[in-house]
């Protein structure tokens, strides 16, 4: 089997995702996406050129992984450090990069907190910013200043008047003069605030359907384990670590080069719904009480539901999300058991737990390789099969493992010099 699955599934998946973070705002990506397109439009762009911009609005602030950025965005004026207010761009953009499809949504998202006036500023004149960006980030400001509780036309003046306070200091002029023309029409205002937004983001972005296979799915589950394992620097590898020894069990024991591809996407994937809960809880520095369990749990639920509304993703999403199940039936979310559990979940628990054993925690440092391998075979709900393949071939997939981690780790560290490289943080 090699599935096709449209790129658009995916993004809206992963817009979604994010804003789980701050449970607050909801669907604050979707609607900067629409609101960039209607000033875009406006502004004379082919819907073939704003294509990148409703990608970019999407999943701006993919890079705001954790809720104090994410929280401090949604001032209106925010940001009195220069790195403040760009570094969750800059982290946005190396998040995305290396998708095909999102390069230019890339650069558009790494420029998207710089001001109108500070375009002709020494630390930008090596930058080359996409205009979109500037769009964007009047986007983003226009949404920071709606209200949820109160009603949409009765705020168009006020924020009409904050957004042209900003008009070519804060905002490219042509770009507020464009939305004073959107903003004068009332169902703009209606769009952004009903239920039919999803929809008519799905509408603008129909005629770009782009499909990938197997092989192209591992660049977005890539995107989708940075978003989830920067937030936490006791994860930052850990979903690239399950990703590589699950897969690398898969081909042992017998799965096709196309399957293991996609168990590789599964492990990238299978923390997605730790979105959803704070990091107070997964960095706190002993075991959790009942309350902050009962929260843990919900994210293999989490993660199934952001992968089902991707269809055609199929056994991916179980595999990533019934890494918590149990064959005795006492597994969480569903409590499925031995009955209903395939061989790609079974090697997805395994590895989780491998995975998760041999790296230091908060709560406690990293397991020997040979506590680990004790441990595991101790745990009576894993597959014996999957244990005896790991047995058999432990060195080899600690190996796999490590490295896969090390890489990552060594990257994760070179954003922030080079962050300062590029917008010349020192020499200035
Ligand atoms: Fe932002
Ligand atoms: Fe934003
Ligand atoms: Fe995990």
């Amino acid at each position: 089997m090699d599935q096709y699955i449209p790129i658009i599934d995916i993004i809206i998946a992963l817009s979604s995702a994010i804003d789980l973070i701050n449970p607050n705002i909801s669907n604050h990506h979707k609607r900067v996406a629409y609101i960039s397109y209607c000033i875009a439009k406006e502004m004379g762009y082919s819907e073939d050129e704003i294509k990148d911009l409703v990608l970019a609005g999407l999943l701006h602030d993919c890079g705001a992984v954790n809720l104090i950025e994410r929280s401090s965005i949604f001032e209106f004026e925010f940001g009195n450090s220069f790195f403040n207010r760009h570094s969750h761009g800059y982290k946005g953009w190396f998040i995305l990069r290396d998708a095909e499809e999102l390069r230019s949504a890339a650069e558009i998202i790494k420029y998207h907190h710089v001001f109108w006036k500070e375009i002709s500023h020494k630390r930008f004149q090596s930058c080359k910013i996409p205009k979109f960006s500037h769009i964007l980030h009047l986007a983003d400001r226009i949404d920071i200043l709606i209200n949820p509780n109160q009603e949409i036309l009765q705020q168009k003046k006020y924020i009409s008047k904050m957004i042209r306070n900003g008009k070519d200091i804060m905002f490219m002029p042509m770009a507020v003069d464009a939305f004073e023309n959107v903003a004068s029409k009332p169902y703009f205002w209606f769009d952004i605030t009903s239920t039919y937004l999803e929809g008519q983001i799905r509408k603008i972005m129909s005629p770009h359907k782009v499909y990938i296979n197997s092989e192209l799915l591992i660049q977005y589950a890539d995107i989708a384990h940075r978003i989830i394992d920067f937030r936490s620097k006791f994860t930052a590898t850990h979903s690239i670590g399950v990703a590589t020894s699950a897969s690398a069990l898969a081909s042992k024991l017998g799965f096709s080069d196309c399957d293991s591809r996609l168990m590789h996407s599964a492990g990238l994937m299978h923390d997605l719904g730790k979105l959803c809960i704070p990091e107070s809880i997964l960095e706190k520095p002993g075991s959790l009480d009942n309350y902050e369990f009962s929260l843990m749990k919900s994210h293999t639920y989490y993660t199934y539901r952001i992968l089902d509304s991707i269809p055609g993703l199929g056994k991916v999403r179980d595999w990533a999300a019934f890494h918590h199940e149990k064959l005795d039936g006492t597994g969480y979310p569903f409590g499925l058991d031995s009955k209903s559990l395939d061989l790609g979940s079974r090697i997805l628990a395994v590895s989780d737990m491998f995975t998760a054993l041999t790296e230091e925690r908060p709560y406690r440092h990293a397991m020997s390789l040979k506590d680990t391998v004790k441990l595991i075979n101790g745990v009576s709900t894993l597959d014996y099969d999957v244990k005896h393949c790991l047995n058999q071939n432990i060195e080899e997939i600690n190996d796999i493992r490590r490295t896969s981690q090390e890489i990552v780790f060594q990257s994760c560290n070179e954003i922030f010099p080079e962050f300062d490289e590029e917008f010349n943080l020192h020499a200035l």
